[in-house]
Protein backbone atom coordinates (compact mmCIF):
# COMPACT_ATOMS: atom_id res chain seq x y z
CA UNK A 1 0.00 0.00 0.00
CA UNK A 2 1.35 3.10 -1.04
CA UNK A 3 2.19 5.69 1.96
CA UNK A 4 0.94 9.22 2.15
CA UNK A 5 0.90 11.97 4.92
CA UNK A 6 0.80 15.03 6.41
CA UNK A 7 3.09 16.83 7.99
CA UNK A 8 3.20 19.62 10.82
CA UNK A 9 3.19 20.92 14.16
CA UNK A 10 0.41 21.28 15.46
CA UNK A 11 -1.18 18.49 12.87
CA UNK A 12 -3.36 16.48 15.49
CA UNK A 13 -6.49 18.84 13.83
CA UNK A 14 -5.59 18.06 10.23
CA UNK A 15 -8.58 17.12 8.26
CA UNK A 16 -6.32 16.31 5.13
CA UNK A 17 -6.46 12.31 6.18
CA UNK A 18 -10.36 12.23 6.48
CA UNK A 19 -10.37 14.54 3.23
CA UNK A 20 -7.59 11.97 1.13
CA UNK A 21 -8.93 8.47 2.66
CA UNK A 22 -12.44 9.78 0.60
CA UNK A 23 -10.64 10.60 -2.25
CA UNK A 24 -8.83 7.08 -2.46
CA UNK A 25 -11.43 5.38 -1.90
CA UNK A 26 -14.02 7.22 -4.74
CA UNK A 27 -10.93 6.65 -7.17
CA UNK A 28 -10.21 3.01 -5.65
CA UNK A 29 -6.32 3.98 -4.62
CA UNK A 30 -4.41 1.28 -2.98
CA UNK A 31 -2.92 4.22 -0.56
CA UNK A 32 -3.19 4.94 3.40
CA UNK A 33 -2.49 9.05 4.40
CA UNK A 34 -1.67 9.34 8.05
CA UNK A 35 -0.45 12.28 10.46
CA UNK A 36 3.02 13.11 11.21
CA UNK A 37 3.76 15.78 14.10
CA UNK A 38 7.63 16.74 13.33
CA UNK A 39 9.59 18.36 15.95
CA UNK A 40 9.73 22.48 15.41
CA UNK A 41 13.82 21.51 14.46
CA UNK A 42 12.80 18.14 13.27
CA UNK A 43 11.27 18.88 9.68
CA UNK A 44 13.81 17.49 7.50
CA UNK A 45 14.59 14.11 9.18
CA UNK A 46 10.90 13.02 9.56
CA UNK A 47 10.52 13.65 5.74
CA UNK A 48 13.64 11.66 5.23
CA UNK A 49 12.57 8.63 7.78
CA UNK A 50 9.01 8.88 5.94
CA UNK A 51 10.40 8.54 2.76
CA UNK A 52 12.70 5.47 3.75
CA UNK A 53 10.25 3.43 5.60
CA UNK A 54 8.37 3.98 1.97
CA UNK A 55 6.45 7.04 2.38
CA UNK A 56 5.84 8.37 -1.56
CA UNK A 57 4.40 11.91 -0.75
CA UNK A 58 3.24 14.36 1.77
CA UNK A 59 1.40 17.30 1.97
CA UNK A 60 3.02 19.82 4.37
CA UNK A 61 1.51 22.62 6.51
CA UNK A 62 2.10 25.10 9.60
CA UNK A 63 4.97 25.63 10.02
CA UNK A 64 7.22 24.36 7.68
CA UNK A 65 6.03 25.30 4.05
CA UNK A 66 9.35 27.22 3.59
CA UNK A 67 11.30 24.52 5.05
CA UNK A 68 9.80 21.82 2.57
CA UNK A 69 10.31 24.35 -0.18
CA UNK A 70 14.15 24.94 0.80
CA UNK A 71 14.62 20.90 0.71
CA UNK A 72 12.90 20.32 -2.64
CA UNK A 73 15.76 19.25 -5.18
CA UNK A 74 13.12 20.01 -7.92
CA UNK A 75 10.26 23.13 -7.59
CA UNK A 76 7.55 23.52 -9.76
CA UNK A 77 6.65 27.22 -10.79
CA UNK A 78 3.91 27.54 -8.72
CA UNK A 79 5.83 26.38 -5.66
CA UNK A 80 8.98 29.03 -6.81
CA UNK A 81 6.50 31.87 -7.22
CA UNK A 82 5.38 31.32 -3.55
CA UNK A 83 8.43 30.58 -1.84
CA UNK A 84 6.10 27.83 -0.45
CA UNK A 85 5.33 23.83 -0.28
CA UNK A 86 2.52 22.37 0.57
CA UNK A 87 2.98 19.27 -1.25
CA UNK A 88 5.80 16.74 -1.69
CA UNK A 89 6.38 14.05 -4.06
CA UNK A 90 9.30 11.57 -3.34
CA UNK A 91 10.79 10.73 -7.36
CA UNK A 92 13.10 8.94 -7.59
CA UNK A 93 15.29 11.96 -8.76
CA UNK A 94 14.81 13.53 -5.28
CA UNK A 95 12.01 15.29 -3.83
CA UNK A 96 9.57 17.54 -5.88
CA UNK A 97 8.08 19.97 -4.33
CA UNK A 98 4.73 21.90 -5.37
CA UNK A 99 2.40 24.32 -3.96
CA UNK A 100 -1.40 23.92 -4.51
CA UNK A 101 -2.94 26.33 -1.97
CA UNK A 102 -3.46 29.03 -4.90
CA UNK A 103 -5.10 26.49 -7.59
CA UNK A 104 -7.27 25.25 -4.63
CA UNK A 105 -8.80 28.44 -3.51
CA UNK A 106 -9.08 29.51 -7.43
CA UNK A 107 -10.81 26.30 -7.85
CA UNK A 108 -13.07 26.67 -4.66
CA UNK A 109 -13.90 30.48 -5.42
CA UNK A 110 -14.79 29.55 -9.46
CA UNK A 111 -16.49 25.76 -8.99
CA UNK A 112 -18.10 25.37 -5.80
CA UNK A 113 -18.57 29.50 -5.18
CA UNK A 114 -19.12 30.29 -9.17
CA UNK A 115 -17.20 33.63 -8.35
CA UNK A 116 -15.54 34.31 -11.36
CA UNK A 117 -12.21 36.79 -10.63
CA UNK A 118 -12.09 37.95 -14.11
CA UNK A 119 -12.14 42.02 -14.08
CA UNK A 120 -12.77 42.21 -10.51
CA UNK A 121 -11.64 44.06 -7.37
CA UNK A 122 -9.80 42.40 -4.97
CA UNK A 123 -8.92 42.76 -1.74
CA UNK A 124 -6.08 40.50 -0.11
CA UNK A 125 -5.65 40.88 3.63
CA UNK A 126 -2.44 39.63 4.79
CA UNK A 127 1.15 39.22 3.38
CA UNK A 128 2.61 36.20 4.84
CA UNK A 129 2.98 32.83 3.64
CA UNK A 130 -0.69 32.23 3.05
CA UNK A 131 -1.04 34.99 1.06
CA UNK A 132 1.94 34.64 -1.17
CA UNK A 133 0.95 31.41 -1.69
CA UNK A 134 -2.14 32.19 -4.03
CA UNK A 135 -1.20 35.61 -5.27
CA UNK A 136 0.03 34.38 -8.37
CA UNK A 137 -3.07 32.38 -9.41
CA UNK A 138 -5.05 35.16 -7.87
CA UNK A 139 -3.45 37.17 -10.62
CA UNK A 140 -3.71 34.93 -13.32
CA UNK A 141 -7.36 34.89 -12.95
CA UNK A 142 -7.33 38.54 -14.65
CA UNK A 143 -8.97 40.86 -12.25
CA UNK A 144 -9.42 44.41 -12.60
CA UNK A 145 -7.71 45.04 -9.25
CA UNK A 146 -5.94 43.50 -6.52
CA UNK A 147 -5.03 45.40 -3.42
CA UNK A 148 -3.19 43.97 -1.15
CA UNK A 149 -3.10 45.39 2.37
CA UNK A 150 -1.10 44.15 5.65
CA UNK A 151 -0.42 45.13 8.92
CA UNK A 152 3.34 45.43 8.22
CA UNK A 153 3.21 47.76 5.42
CA UNK A 154 6.58 47.12 4.00
CA UNK A 155 5.82 43.14 3.49
CA UNK A 156 2.26 44.22 1.31
CA UNK A 157 4.88 46.34 -0.81
CA UNK A 158 7.44 44.08 -1.47
CA UNK A 159 4.74 41.31 -2.52
CA UNK A 160 2.98 43.49 -4.98
CA UNK A 161 6.36 44.49 -6.21
CA UNK A 162 7.15 41.59 -7.53
CA UNK A 163 3.67 40.24 -8.53
CA UNK A 164 3.23 41.80 -11.79
CA UNK A 165 -0.37 42.69 -12.88
CA UNK A 166 -3.00 45.20 -11.66
CA UNK A 167 -1.51 44.53 -8.25
CA UNK A 168 -0.84 47.29 -5.66
CA UNK A 169 -0.20 47.97 -1.52
CA UNK A 170 -2.16 49.82 0.49
CA UNK A 171 -2.03 50.48 4.69
CA UNK A 172 -5.39 49.46 5.92
CA UNK A 173 -6.25 53.43 6.55
CA UNK A 174 -5.68 54.24 3.08
CA UNK A 175 -8.32 51.46 1.46
CA UNK A 176 -11.24 53.78 3.34
CA UNK A 177 -13.61 54.72 0.84
CA UNK A 178 -12.59 51.66 -1.65
CA UNK A 179 -14.94 48.89 -2.22
CA UNK A 180 -14.10 45.54 -3.54
CA UNK A 181 -16.36 42.35 -5.14
CA UNK A 182 -14.01 40.20 -3.00
CA UNK A 183 -12.15 40.61 0.37
CA UNK A 184 -9.92 37.10 1.28
CA UNK A 185 -8.79 37.21 4.82
CA UNK A 186 -4.75 35.63 4.18
CA UNK A 187 -4.17 36.74 7.74
CA UNK A 188 -3.82 34.40 10.60
CA UNK A 189 -5.35 36.59 12.99
CA UNK A 190 -8.34 34.08 13.50
CA UNK A 191 -6.28 32.11 14.89
CA UNK A 192 -5.69 34.73 18.34
CA UNK A 193 -9.67 35.38 18.40
CA UNK A 194 -8.79 39.25 16.38
CA UNK A 195 -9.83 40.98 13.21
CA UNK A 196 -7.39 43.16 11.21
CA UNK A 197 -8.66 46.58 11.82
CA UNK A 198 -9.83 46.86 8.13
CA UNK A 199 -12.12 50.05 7.61
CA UNK A 200 -15.92 49.99 6.93
CA UNK A 201 -17.71 49.94 3.70
CA UNK A 202 -15.38 47.04 1.81
CA UNK A 203 -17.64 45.37 0.81
CA UNK A 204 -19.84 45.94 -2.79
CA UNK A 205 -23.44 45.08 -3.80
CA UNK A 206 -23.08 41.03 -4.13
CA UNK A 207 -19.39 41.23 -2.43
CA UNK A 208 -17.71 37.81 -1.26
CA UNK A 209 -15.89 37.55 2.30
CA UNK A 210 -13.58 34.77 2.05
CA UNK A 211 -11.54 33.46 5.03
CA UNK A 212 -8.55 31.34 3.84
CA UNK A 213 -9.06 29.62 7.50
CA UNK A 214 -12.00 27.22 8.75
CA UNK A 215 -13.48 26.41 11.67
CA UNK A 216 -16.58 24.69 12.78
CA UNK A 217 -18.49 28.31 13.72
CA UNK A 218 -17.86 31.63 12.33
CA UNK A 219 -14.19 32.81 12.36
CA UNK A 220 -13.58 36.45 13.79
CA UNK A 221 -13.34 37.94 9.92
CA UNK A 222 -16.31 36.09 8.86
CA UNK A 223 -18.53 37.62 12.31
CA UNK A 224 -17.00 41.10 11.10
CA UNK A 225 -18.18 40.68 7.55
CA UNK A 226 -21.70 39.35 8.49
CA UNK A 227 -22.17 42.80 10.90
CA UNK A 228 -20.63 44.40 7.81
CA UNK A 229 -23.35 43.05 5.35
CA UNK A 230 -20.95 41.33 3.17
CA UNK A 231 -23.67 39.52 0.48
CA UNK A 232 -21.60 36.06 0.78
CA UNK A 233 -19.54 35.00 3.42
CA UNK A 234 -16.71 31.38 3.48
CA UNK A 235 -14.45 29.87 5.38
CA UNK A 236 -11.99 27.81 3.71
CA UNK A 237 -13.07 24.27 3.99
CA UNK A 238 -13.61 24.43 0.31
CA UNK A 239 -10.29 25.65 -0.46
CA UNK A 240 -8.72 22.99 1.76
CA UNK A 241 -10.56 20.21 0.01
CA UNK A 242 -9.41 21.40 -3.44
CA UNK A 243 -6.02 21.52 -3.21
CA UNK A 244 -6.00 18.50 -1.50
CA UNK A 245 -7.54 17.44 -4.92
CA UNK A 246 -4.74 19.14 -6.78
CA UNK A 247 -1.78 17.09 -4.43
CA UNK A 248 -4.08 13.83 -4.89
CA UNK A 249 -3.36 14.64 -8.50
CA UNK A 250 0.19 15.15 -8.67
CA UNK A 251 1.10 11.53 -6.67
CA UNK A 252 -1.66 9.37 -8.13
CA UNK A 253 -2.41 11.15 -11.90
CA UNK A 254 -5.93 11.37 -11.12
CA UNK A 255 -8.59 14.34 -10.23
CA UNK A 256 -11.11 13.28 -7.67
CA UNK A 257 -14.50 14.32 -7.35
CA UNK A 258 -14.32 17.40 -4.66
CA UNK A 259 -18.05 18.26 -4.44
CA UNK A 260 -18.97 14.83 -2.24
CA UNK A 261 -16.28 15.30 -0.01
CA UNK A 262 -16.61 19.02 0.67
CA UNK A 263 -20.75 18.20 1.40
CA UNK A 264 -19.11 15.44 4.25
CA UNK A 265 -17.24 17.48 5.74
CA UNK A 266 -19.88 19.81 5.71
CA UNK A 267 -22.30 17.83 7.31
CA UNK A 268 -20.11 16.44 9.77
CA UNK A 269 -19.07 20.14 11.16
P1 LIG B 1 0.94 32.42 7.32
O1 LIG B 1 1.81 31.33 6.77
O2 LIG B 1 -0.29 31.93 8.03
O3 LIG B 1 0.61 33.47 6.31
P2 LIG B 1 2.78 34.28 8.44
O4 LIG B 1 3.68 34.17 7.27
O5 LIG B 1 3.36 34.37 9.81
O6 LIG B 1 1.78 33.07 8.50
O7 LIG B 1 1.83 35.54 8.17
C1 LIG B 1 0.79 35.87 9.04
C2 LIG B 1 0.00 37.00 8.42
O8 LIG B 1 -1.10 37.34 9.27
C3 LIG B 1 0.78 38.28 8.24
O9 LIG B 1 0.24 38.99 7.14
C4 LIG B 1 0.49 39.01 9.56
O10 LIG B 1 0.67 40.40 9.53
P3 LIG B 1 2.17 41.00 9.76
O11 LIG B 1 2.90 40.76 8.48
O12 LIG B 1 1.92 42.44 10.04
O13 LIG B 1 2.74 40.25 10.92
C5 LIG B 1 -0.97 38.68 9.70
N1 LIG B 1 -1.49 38.80 11.09
C6 LIG B 1 -1.31 37.91 12.08
N2 LIG B 1 -1.97 38.30 13.19
C7 LIG B 1 -2.60 39.44 12.87
C8 LIG B 1 -3.46 40.35 13.59
N3 LIG B 1 -3.81 40.12 14.85
N4 LIG B 1 -3.93 41.44 12.94
C9 LIG B 1 -3.59 41.66 11.64
N5 LIG B 1 -2.78 40.87 10.93
C10 LIG B 1 -2.30 39.77 11.52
Amino acid sequence: MDRYAVIGNPVSHSRSPQIHAAFASATAQDMDYGRLLAPLDGFAQVVAEFRAGGGRGANVTVPFKEAAFSLSAILSERARAAGAVNTLRFDAEGLFGDNTDGAGLVADLRKNLQVALTGKRILLVGAGGAARGVLQPLVAERPALLVITNRSDQKARTLASVAGGPVIARRFEDIQGEAFNIVINATSASLAGEVPPLPTGLFLPGALAYDMMYARDDTPFMAWARAQRAARITDGLGMLVEQAAESFFIWRGICPDTAPVLAMLRAAS
